[in-house]
């Protein structure tokens, strides 16, 4: 059996015969080896920290070697090492992992008791079923599906819709702005668009009159987050521009839509309200869908929910787009997913929506 003597003679030729000495019983050793038992053994005496014959080397060959001869020794200690740990590492152990392996029929034998696997199927989105439900409502009453960029020019998002600079009106829509955009003329410059009210715009300038549209999308606010409030939400538009239309088309329109969405008992209300691109502007309220409008808690024993805004099109907007205004008149209205998905589901933290948690989102697939 292998012994770590000191060296006596430190020449390079008498070196480079200790080291061949040692790797050749280190083969011999490692060839040896036929268990893990056996394995276990084998890697200690080479590598153990305490006494191994890798220890041993530091400080019988190294540490006992005069000055002139350290570098000589040093290389040779260095050699002997990354051969030791190769050779126990990871010759030995592959020699022995691989006369332990199965025979290839044995491996291939197919255990059919063992469970199959699970591929979990995926689900829409709360949120994108919610988007889809109101779309679809709309739908049904003939209005065409659109939708527009996230991110948008000032002028979509604000100029056009009768917001002009520094309208107060825009700190309530404060959003993200692209950055570097300084050179750019205002109306041009780039922003997470803040409503899906700017589509509007773009499909009344793509298309003449009659226009019936709904448009769902993600907006984006300088909102911190709270059980009710995102910064990134998702509302759905509508706009419908005809000859002849009034507000009681807006009124029949959004009531009906409401009976559909949340059923026929439901009731509707109207509240003025003010938005820069609609003339009268309207709040629109449904009767408390949790107490049927006796009051109660969520509806903060009012009876009746906010639900979305509305109003009729602003005249000035023609202007922006070439439609007559003597000729043509409209309703818009807005409304947010997450609000009308935590009121049809009784969600009370919009926060769940966004975290991702499978075990959440599962309850809605
Ligand atoms: N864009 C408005 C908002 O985000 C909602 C709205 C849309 C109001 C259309 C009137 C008409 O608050």
């Amino acid at each position: 059996m292998y012994r770590v003597e000191k060296l006596v003679d430190h020449s390079q030729a008498a070196v480079e015969k200790a080291v061949s000495t040692l790797l050749s019983a280190l083969q011999t050793e490692s060839a040896a080896v036929s268990n893990d038992a056996e394995y276990k053994v084998f890697r200690d005496r080479w590598l153990a920290r305490s006494n191994g014959i890798l220890t041993q080397l530091n400080d019988l060959w190294l540490k006992a070697s005069p000055k002139d001869a350290k570098r000589i020794v040093g290389q040779a200690v260095n050699t002997v090492r990354s051969n030791v740990e190769r050779e126990v590492t990871v010759e030995c152990r592959a020699r022995l992992d691989s006369g332990n392996a199965q025979s290839p029929l044995e491996a291939s034998r197919v255990d059919v008791t063992l469970p199959g696997i699970r591929r979990p199927l995926g689900a829409e989105h709360l949120v994108i079923r919610t988007m889809n439900d109101i779309v679809s409502v709309f739908r049904d009453m003939g209005y065409s599906v659109g939708e527009g960029p996230e991110v948008e020019t000032d002028y979509y998002n604000f100029e056009s819709l009768n917001f002009p600079p520094d309208h107060p009106a825009r700190d309530t829509q404060d959003t993200i702005f692209i950055a570097g955009q300084q050179s750019r003329p205002q109306r041009d410059r780039l922003l997470l668009r803040t409503h899906t009210s700017p589509v509007q715009i773009r499909t009344m300038e793509k298309q003449a009159p009659p226009v019936r549209i709904v448009i769902p999308g993600k907006v984006h606010r300088h909102d911190t987050p709270d059980a009710t409030h995102s910064p990134v939400f998702h509302q759905v538009e509508g706009l419908a521009v005809d000859e002849g239309i009034t507000f009681c088309d807006l009124k029949g329109t959004l009531d009906h839509a409401m009976k559909a969405f949340f059923g026929p008992k439901v009731r509707t209300k109207f509240q003025p309200s003010f938005f820069p691109f609609t003339e009268p502007s309207a709040e629109v309220y449904v009767s408390c869908i949790f107490c049927g409008g006796k009051g109660c808690r969520i509806c903060k024993q009012s009876g009746w929910i906010e639900l979305l805004g509305s109003g009729m099109v602003d005249p000035a907007l023609y202007g922006f787009v070439g439609y007559d205004p003597e000729k043509v008149s409209g309703f818009a209205f807005g409304m947010g997913v997450e609000r009308f998905a935590m009121l049809m589901y009784g969600l009370d933290d919009i926060q769940q929506f966004y975290l991702g948690d499978v075990r959440f989102l599962e309850q809605f697939a």
